[in-house]
Parts: C-alpha cells; sequence; structure tokens
C-alpha cells in the first residue's frame, strides 16, 4: 500500500508551482484528479512544444501519476459537478490568479461548507499585502524573494538561478503543508486552509543571506572573496559569485578542458579540518604549517591565491579525476554536470531518479521520479494523462453518474 493511498486529490493546479506539488503526492499514492478546462486543458499542455500537436515535455514531467477530468467549473452543470467533486475529496489544491476560485464561486467560505474536512492548498505570489493581487511567475518571485540580488558576481547584474525555486520550490512547501494538514485532521476531524506565496518559500530557501544582511551590521563578511580583495561591502548582503554559503571557502575552478568544454569545472571546498590534505594534494606541502596558511583565519584575506594554487592542480585534471582523488581524502569536491551528463548518469536511472517514460503520443521521453525515497512505499511513474483521459471514468467512480448523466452533462458543455 502506497503511503497517501485512499487520499483523494482535487487538483484545480496549472503551469509549474501547483503541479509540482500534486505529482509529488500523487508518486506517494494519492488519487490525483486533475481538472482541466474542456478543449483548452493546463496551459503548458501546448508551451515549449518539441513535437506538433502532442502534449509538451513541460506538462508531461510536471503531470505524472494523475487522472486528468474536464470540467467547466464556470457552466452551471460544470458547478454542480464540482460541488460533488468538493464533497467526495480530502483536499483541494489550486494555483490561480488571485481572486479566480471566488470568481468561480468556489472561495473557502464555501468550500467549508460544502465539505467541513476539505483541507484547501493555495500557491499565490505574495502573501497578504501591497502584492497580494499580482499574477506573479518564477523569476518574478526569484527576485522579490531576495534571491536574484544575492546571485551572481560582485559588481554584476542580479541573476535568476535555473533551478525553479519559485514555482518547484513552492510546490514542494506546499506538499509538506498538505500533508500536515492531512496529519492535524486524523485528530481534529476538520479540514484547513493551507496558503504558501512564491516569495515567502524563496524567501525561506535564501535564509543564509538574511543572516549574512543581519551580520554585516557587525562587520564585513570575512568568508566572502570581496573581503580578501579588499573591497568594501555594502548596506546588504552582496552578490558572492560562487564563494560557498558556509563558512567554509569554497569556489569553482577549471578543470582539463575547460578551454573545449563549457562544464569542464569542479567545486571545491578548502573544508578546514582537511587543509592538510589538500595541501599535499596541490603540492603546496608548506603551506601545512606556514603562518600566512596554517589557519582558516589566515587564508580569509588570501583566498584569490589559495585557489589559484589549487586550480592550477585542478586544471591538470578532469573534474572527475578531481573527484576520484579528493573524495577519499575527505576533501568536498563536486564536479560541475551538465543534463547531458546527467542522462547519460547510470546510478541515476538505477535509484530512478532520472525515468524512461513511454507515451502513447510523444513515444519515449526521460523524467525526473521522485526524489524523495519511501522504503515502505517506492514511487512508480506513470506517464501524464491525455486531456479528459478519465473523464468518464472519474464521473463514474467517483461521482457514480450514469452514463446517461454523462452524456447530458457533455451536450450542455460542462465536460
Ligand atoms: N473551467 C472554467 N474556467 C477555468 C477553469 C475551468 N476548469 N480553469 C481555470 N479557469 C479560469 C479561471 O477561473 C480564470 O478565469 P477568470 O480570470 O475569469 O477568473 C482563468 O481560467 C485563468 O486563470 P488564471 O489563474 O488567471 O490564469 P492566467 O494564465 O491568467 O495566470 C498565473 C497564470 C500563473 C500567472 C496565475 O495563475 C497566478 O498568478 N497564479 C498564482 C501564482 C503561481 O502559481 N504562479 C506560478 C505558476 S507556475
Amino acid at each position: 500500500m502506497k503511503a497517501l493511498e485512499g487520499v483523494k486529490i482535487l487538483d484545480m493546479t496549472h503551469v509549474q508551482s501547483g503541479p509540482t506539488c500534486t505529482q509529488l503526492l500523487a508518486w506517494f499514492g494519492a488519487d490525483v484528479i486533475k481538472v482541466e478546462r474542456p478543449g483548452v486543458g493546463d496551459a503548458t499542455r501546448g508551451q515549449l512544444r518539441d513535437i506538433p500537436d502532442v502534449d509538451s515535455l513541460y506538462f508531461t514531467m510536471l503531470n505524472h501519476n494523475k487522472r486528468s477530468v474536464t470540467l467547466n467549473t464556470k457552466a452551471d452543470k460544470g458547478k454542480e459537478i464540482f460541488t460533488r467533486l468538493i464533497e467526495e475529496c480530502d483536499v483541494m489544491v489550486e494555483n490561480f490568479a488571485p481572486g479566480a476560485l471566488d470568481r468561480m464561486g468556489f472561495g473557502w467560505d464555501r468550500i467549508q461548507e460544502i465539505n467541513p474536512r476539505m483541507i484547501f492548498a493555495s500557491v499565490k505570489g505574495f502573501g497578504p499585502g501591497p502584492y497580494a493581487d499580482c499574477k506573479v511567475y518564477e523569476n518574478v518571485a526569484q527576485c522579490a524573494g531576495g534571491s536574484a540580488s544575492t546571485t551572481g558576481h560582485l559588481g554584476d547584474v542580479p541573476l535568476v538561478t535555473g533551478a525553479q525555486i519559485g514555482d518547484s520550490g513552492t510546490g514542494l512547501h506546499l506538499a509538506l503543508g498538505i500533508v500536515t494538514a492531512l496529519y492535524h485532521r486524523t485528530e481534529s476531524g476538520v479540514g484547513q486552509r493551507v496558503e504558501c506565496a512564491m516569495q515567502d518559500s524563496v524567501l525561506n530557501l535564501c535564509r543564509v543571506k538574511l543572516r549574512d544582511q543581519q551580520r554585516l551590521q557587525h562587520g564585513p563578511l570575512e568568508e566572502y572573496s570581496q573581503f580578501g580583495e579588499g573591497i568594501a561591502f555594502g548596506e546588504a548582503t552582496p552578490r558572492a559569485g560562487n564563494d560557498s554559503g558556509g563558512g567554509q571557502p569554497g569556489r569553482i575552478l577549471k578543470c582539463r578542458g575547460w578551454e573545449t568544454d563549457p562544464d569542464a569545472y569542479t567545486y571545491f571546498i578548502t573544508q578546514a579540518a582537511v587543509w592538510k590534505n589538500i595541501c599535499d594534494v596541490i603540492g603546496k606541502p608548506e603551506w601545512k604549517e606556514h603562518p600566512d596558511f596554517a589557519k582558516p583565519v589566515d587564508r580569509l584575506p588570501r583566498l584569490n591565491q589559495v585557489f589559484g594554487a589549487i586550480e592550477d592542480w585542478t586544471m591538470t585534471k578532469t573534474k572527475f579525476e578531481v573527484m576520484a582523488i579528493c573524495n577519499p581524502l575527505n576533501i568536498p569536491v563536486g564536479p560541475i554536470l551538465s543534463m547531458k551528463e546527467i542522462t547519460e548518469d547510470e546510478s541515476l536511472r538505477k535509484t530512478g531518479t532520472v525515468v524512461d517514460v513511454a507515451h502513447p503520443e510523444r513515444g519515449n521521453y526521460l523524467t525526473v521520479g521522485n526524489p524523495i525515497k519511501l522504503s515502505a512505499s517506492p514511487s512508480d511513474v506513470v506517464r501524464s494523462p491525455l486531456l479528459g483521459e478519465h473523464t468518464d471514468e472519474i464521473l463514474k467512480d467517483v461521482l457514480g453518474m450514469s452514463d446517461a448523466e454523462i452524456t447530458q452533462a457533455k451536450e450542455l458543455g460542462a465536460v
């Protein structure tokens, strides 16, 4: 039995943040019923298409293990069916623009009236306040959540990161809120509202930068490269390039082949506990006891010199050789893996983190499986549903509608 088997999720989500959340719940065994507008569906079905007229990878990779029902929740008959679905489900998840569900006639008060056990979970761009009404996308959240101002190189423009911390990051937060509310409901018997603002989720993931903002009031941030370079700090946490966010200095360094391979780099951390190993590996045994280099505090003003010497060594090795040499010595390093290398990584295939999925219209494609592994509830990846693929099945199984009722609903344009 899957961990969330028996839990019915009424999935009103679209694009990325909400679907990330419901996909996770589906992997854990919940019955996720994705409600989509008839003939239209989730907009991402048609976005960034690589094959004409076939659900995009954007859609397929975010909607595994779900069932799709088409329903016009603005038509009278559609509202009636939607009300019955709310009665039958445990959780409703949505990430519409602010106010959309109220305009549909299904605000939180109405949902509670229909089903007091319902857990109603929402993603919005911002929490209550001046921006509560804004529509928000990934990069807006990265900027408003503090990530962009702290990402990039000193003196250069703020950068957004490729990891979708605004969308997928918020979906992860929301999923945790939902299972927490489900747990609470087992005792209390009542549902509750779960809200995640994308700005808040990004900020939560950037909390070390808020830490540094406060440390700045007590002096310069000595582990930042700009300290050793004699560059004064301003009033806000600066961009720190590839400096590590912890107390152990780290940087991205060139490896053999960097001239032609854009990903021939390694991350290298000068972990204090293994400093002597680092000195031996890079051919600087004299630095082990040297007063300028022996202690972490001595090295801070000389990080360019330190990492320059390490890079002289890493440039003689491939990123995988660096890993093979440093790992046994407990020196933390990490190769910069390209997406191509990740698709070819056998160990990721073996753990189910990278999965090959068959799809009736697009053929086989690769996706990322559930990164959370439960020993008693392993996840299988089931291809995403076609638009409305399970409409009849859901109306019959979940709502007990007859064939005649379903035909009538279709004639009324409700499904
Ligand atoms: N039947 C009938 N109408 C439906 C429907 C259905 N099954 N599903 C959706 N709709 C309607 C909505 O009610 C809404 O109508 P309204 O504007 O008349 O009230 C309309 O479709 C569009 O919904 P909306 O959410 O406004 O989509 P959008 O494309 O304009 O905006 C976002 C997209 C992502 C910007 C917006 O949904 C948003 O800000 N969401 C919250 C933050 C978020 O999740 N952002 C990241 C997305 S990855």
